[in-house]
């Protein structure tokens, strides 16, 4: 790797030091005064780090950060940089409706302009909650100043009555004992108390947990991270340390377009597969790839993360949660298995100014329950097979996940393993899927699927995580707690469902879900990755004359924007508008 470290003009200094617009630099450095900066420490050439703060009230997810982000301010001054804390737009997954997908975008728009706009020579990302991060991430590539990424960490772990229970995975677990009557109102709210017991994000290999493993893989991180948990000293001690650090790389001028390449997006992607990572983490993947100006293909999914194994045993793929990963060894223990088998391109950089190699160097892990090792995996297989058909030209498929129960109904067929046909019960959006599940009328049995479309980037908009739809309670009640389901949408990744999602072209932009009809019979065959509606062809071809079911007519101004501007998830749901603009800080702003 080569670094310049020969003292440089950054680019705070086009702000506070420049002689040729004196009458400007006294307008930009009046009002940092106002609460005791000096203008000799500002204009004395020190790094000016931005910290990028996404914790707030309604970011609880990111809420340590208002805590964590004194202790970089101590890293960052004790390295010879002069800290500004600035917030982001705050997205909470649980809680934003319609979907907390729809602000990835916009988080994204608004930090590309804090970072370009200000006179900042390099930013802190405080990561958490499930877009906090691909957000963030997309925002430091296109702009390209140094950067690096500081994990809020999960909560603890979660108990109840004696088991542990995970952030998502207890509230689907919940609502199924609740549709079977095993339990009532009032216990499944202890239930969901109970696996949040602490500050932090999903204590769950959810989307969360994937997504800062993900930073970490791509070398955006210090080595071990993302793991610890949110109150661990450990996470305070990191905090200062990523402080300190963010310094030297403005120093070196070590950016994310050195470190954010095609190699380091497929190892992501393989650790991605490891540790039983979030389904969301496709269109994250891409659209910070497509922001850095990488190449990632659709059947990168499966030429180079399909056949890892799973490594890690961590819900909601295996047993454990945060906790135990961390001590364990986090992200860098799987990573060690992986390089070891020879699965990574690790002579790649990274912030720590280390290759990833160096950094995974004796970072074998200590708890075999918790990291496989790769000789003797959990699962074979833990990628996400990508499927194609003439509903969609792209969808993706957990396998991994699928259950011994699953396999036996739908899979193990004597003449053709691993194909099946069911019926087909089309949903459009989520609202027809509450009115009309437990009809009757529909006569659901376990030779349907569930379909759900209008649930994509445009059609929802936001594209929601709905496609994992619980059977009709009557069914639940007899024993079959999950039908195969396919949609236009995503999921979350706390689900354990092997649905196939993330279908591209969605509905609402004439894809071919748009044509389904309830009653039709679909087939799908892992073997070969197709997925395909069983319809006379020119019956088919007679549907695309009819206009795409209705979706909902946009609530905001944001809402009409995002629809108007968004791709489809298979290339990362971006704003295809932004995504040409890249090395954005090459160019300085005007005065
Ligand atoms: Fe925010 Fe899971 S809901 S991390
Ligand atoms: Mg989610």
């Amino acid at each position: 790797m080569t670094r310049d470290t020969a003292p440089r003009r950054l680019r705070s200094q086009d702000w506070f030091d420049n002689p040729d617009h004196i009458d400007m630099t006294a307008l930009y450095l009046e009002r940092f005064m106002n609460y005791g900066l000096t203008p000799e420490e500002l204009r004395s050439g020190k790094p000016i780090i931005g910290i990028a703060q996404s914790g707030s009230d309604i970011s609880p997810c990111n809420r340590i950060h208002l805590e964590l982000a004194k202790r970089v301010r101590e890293g960052i001054r004790a390295a010879g940089g002069i800290a500004l804390e600035f917030p982001l737009h705050p997205i909470f997954e649980n809680c934003r409706r319609p979907t907390a997908a729809i602000d990835r975008n916009l988080a994204f728009l608004g930090l590309v302009e804090i970072l370009h706009g200000y006179p900042l020579d390099g930013v802190v990302l405080t990561t958490g909650c499930d877009k906090t991060t691909p957000s963030q991430l997309m925002a430091a590539a296109a702009v390209d100043i140094p950067a690096i990424v500081l994990s809020g960490g999960p909560m603890l772990d979660g108990w109840f009555e004696g088991e542990l229970v995970g952030s998502g995975a207890a509230i689907w677990k919940g609502r199924r004992q609740l549709a079977a009557g095993q339990i009532d109102n009032e216990k499944f709210l202890e239930i969901a108390a109970a696996s949040a017991p602490s500050a932090g994000h999903c204590n769950t290999m959810g989307t969360a947990s994937t997504m800062n493993a993900i930073a970490e893989a791509l070398g955006m991180s210090l080595t071990g991270c993302s793991a610890i948990p949110a109150p661990y000293r450990e996470r305070g001690q990191i905090a200062y340390r990523t402080g300190e650090r963010i310094v030297q790389m403005v120093h070196e001028d070590l950016r994310p377009s050195q470190v954010l390449t095609r190699d380091a997006f497929l190892d992501a992607l393989v650790v991605n597969a490891a540790i039983g990572g979030s389904t969301n983490a496709q269109p994250h993947l891409m659209a910070m790839a497509r922001h850095a100006g990488v190449e990632l293909r659709a059947d990168d999914w499966m030429t180079h993360g399909f056949h890892v194994p799973l490594l890690l045993n961590m819900q909601p793929a295996g047993q454990f949660l945060g906790e135990r990963f961390h001590r364990a060894g986090g992200v860098p223990a799987v990573m060690w298995e992986l390089e070891q088998a020879g699965l990574l391109r690790a002579d790649r950089p990274t912030v720590t100014g280390r290759t990833m190699r160096e950094n995974l160097t004796g970072r074998e892990t200590s708890d075999r329950e918790v990291v496989f090792p790769f000789a003797a995996p959990l699962k074979p297989d833990a990628g996400f097979m990508v499927l194609r058909g003439n509903l969609f030209d792209f969808a993706i498929m957990k396998t991994s996940v699928i259950s011994p129960a699953f396999r036996a109904r739908y899979l193990s067929r004597p003449d053709a393993e691993n194909v099946f046909e069911c019926r087909a019960i089309v949903f459009d959006g989520s609202d027809d899927y509450h009115a009309r599940i437990d009809d009757p009328a529909l006569a659901i049995d376990e030779d349907c699927i569930l379909v759900i479309r209008g649930a994509g980037p445009v059609g929802w908009p936001g594209s929601a995580e709905v496609v994992n739809m619980q059977p009709p309670a009557a069914l639940i009640q007899r024993g079959i707690t999950s039908l195969p389901t396919l949609g236009d949408g995503r999921q979350s990744g706390t689900s354990d469902s092997p649905s196939i999602l993330n279908a591209s072209p969605e509905s609402a932009v004439g894809g071919g879900l748009s044509r389904l009809r309830t009653g039709d019979r679909i087939r799908i065959d892992l073997n070969t990755g197709r997925c395909d509606a069983l319809v006379d062809e020119a019956l088919w071809a007679q549907r695309a004359n009819d206009p795409p079911p209705a979706i909902p007519p946009s609530q905001t101004p944001w809402q009409q924007l995002y629809r108007e501007t968004v791709g489809q998830l298979d290339t990362g749901a971006c704003l295809e508008m932004a995504v040409p603009y890249q090395r954005i800080a090459d160019q300085l702003p005007r005065h």
